[in-house]
């Protein structure tokens, strides 16, 4: 499966979701999930992200193991999405933060 990881928060620019042929993101407030199990791993939304904010679980780096998880869990509890929005008004700002887990709405 694919994995968003943390640089997608507060920045959720909404590339990805547009080439995803499974509809498999999933909107939260300021982030997206991707169901682990729909993704077929067609590898497609991953150079997509203007903050390449995702990754395929096999090249994961360790200080974002958990967002594996966190993808599960939010993709269950968050509806679809599968076109293209406009982000956030300060998307630029926080693109890169470090520590933005914390900004994570539910
Ligand atoms: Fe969708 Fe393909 Fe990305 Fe998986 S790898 S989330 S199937 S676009
Ligand atoms: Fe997030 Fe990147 Fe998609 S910022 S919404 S994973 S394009």
């Amino acid at each position: 499966t694919y994995v968003v990881t943390e640089n997608c928060i507060k920045c959720k620019y909404t590339d990805c979701v547009e080439v995803c042929p499974v509809d498999c993101f999933h909107e939260g407030p300021n982030f997206l999930a991707i169901d682990p199990d729909e993704c077929i791993d067609c590898t497609l939304c991953e150079p997509e992200c203007p903050a390449e904010a995702i990754y395929s679980e096999d090249d994961l780096p360790r200080e974002m193991e958990h967002f594996l998880e966190l993808n599960a869990e939010l993709a269950q509890k968050w509806p679809v999405i599968t076109e293209m929005k406009d982000p956030p008004a300060d998307a630029e700002e926080w693109d890169g933060k470090p520590d933005k887990l914390q900004h994570l709405e539910r």
